[in-house]
């Protein structure tokens, strides 16, 4: 068998400060499993992100503190290569070779494309109110970001398995339609295994509820949002303790033995919430403190990052440029 190196490439949009349910469900994943490829690419998709961040203060800021969050959660830029989307241009050219194989009724399948349309129907209003080519055409994007880099697997959440299908399509199509291999037929690793964390409420921990604990954060702030859990005054079982939204949250953090400690010293009676509150803190101090100074740190200073992001851009557009030319060599151009 011939033996070829693998590579996996994500994607993160800067559209929100990451919360500890990013962390646990997405970041922590997507840094382990990079490990079992020889070639990583992870990129800050801030073209994408003009969707629907339109403040050019927030666009900025929300980049740093995206690129600092993966920084400090321990991305190696040395073995991960970390840049912006916006520095790769071939993503934009390939994108528009990608657009002359791409059949429009495949767009207008997308999940997000369609939910909009949907909710238009819905509210009696023209189809495409709303809609603007970026969102239609936002899979296009996508399957450009894949492909320039020869990607074979692409780790997403349930939402985005459908872009990397048809990212997958859409090489395949233009492979045939040019009789080439110039382009990897990608396939997506649906992490899924992180069971849904809940948030102070006890409903999805989600930036749209408002009910997320910080990722990174001083000791204060934490005690802030801790507080805020929703507990009720009943008297537990260990069955019913671990059933709660507070204990469900410790245990993501905590090791498995102060977990278990805490459901015996709560069920016993000597300790109550205010203790069990006091301890998660501790928790979270002891799993994300030192993550946190980090954090903080490239965020005091933002040309670290900046450096990083574009020092790794410089490495990789070779690779691009590679692949930009053999699709462009397969359809004529050049
Ligand atoms: N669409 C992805 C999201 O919303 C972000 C993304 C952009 C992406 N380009 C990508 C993910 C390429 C994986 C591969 O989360």
């Amino acid at each position: 068998m011939v033996s070829t190196s693998t590579t996996i490439l994500t994607g993160i949009k800067p559209t929100g400060t990451p919360h500890i349910g990013n962390y646990l469900g997405t970041i922590a994943p997507a840094l382990r499993r990079a490990r079992e490829f020889d070639h990583a690419y992870f990129f800050i998709a801030d073209y994408h992100a003009l969707n629907s961040v339109t403040d050019p203060q927030a666009l900025r800021a929300l980049t740093h503190s995206v690129a600092a969050t993966w920084l400090a959660a321990g991305l190696d830029p040395a073995k991960i290569h970390f840049y912006r989307q916006s520095d790769i241009s071939e993503i934009f050219e390939l994108e528009t070779i990608l657009t002359t194989v791409t059949p429009k009724g495949w767009m207008n399948k997308m999940h997000a494309y369609k939910a909009q349309v949907d909710r238009n129907n819905e509210a009696s209003k023209a189809t495409d109110s709303g809609v603007n080519m970026g969102l239609y055409t936002y899979p296009l994007l996508m399957a450009s970001d894949i492909l320039i880099f020869q990607s074979n697997a692409v780790p997403v959440g349930k939402d985005q398995v459908q872009h990397v299908e048809i990212a997958r399509d859409i090489a395949q199509r233009f492979n045939s339609e040019y009789k080439t291999t110039a382009l990897t037929l990608p396939e997506y690793i649906l992490e899924d295994g992180i069971e849904e964390l809940p948030g102070l409420d006890g409903r999805k921990m989600s930036k749209s509820y408002g009910n997320t604990i910080p990722l990174f954060a001083t000791r204060s702030e934490w005690e802030q949002s801790v507080k805020k859990i929703v507990t009720d005054s009943l008297t537990h079982t260990p069955e019913t303790f671990r059933a709660t939204t507070f204990y469900k949250l410790y245990a993501a953090i905590a090791p498995s033995e102060s977990s278990e400690r805490l459901v015996a010293a709560f069920t016993s009676g000597s300790i109550g919430w205010k203790d069990a509150k006091d301890q998660l803190v501790d928790a979270l101090e002891a799993r994300f403190g030192e993550a946190s100074k980090t954090y903080m740190t490239l965020m005091a200073d933002t040309s670290t990052i900046d450096t990083i992001l574009h020092t790794s851009a410089g490495e990789i557009r070779t690779k691009a440029r590679t692949t930009l030319e053999s699709v462009k060599s397969a359809v004529g151009i050049r």
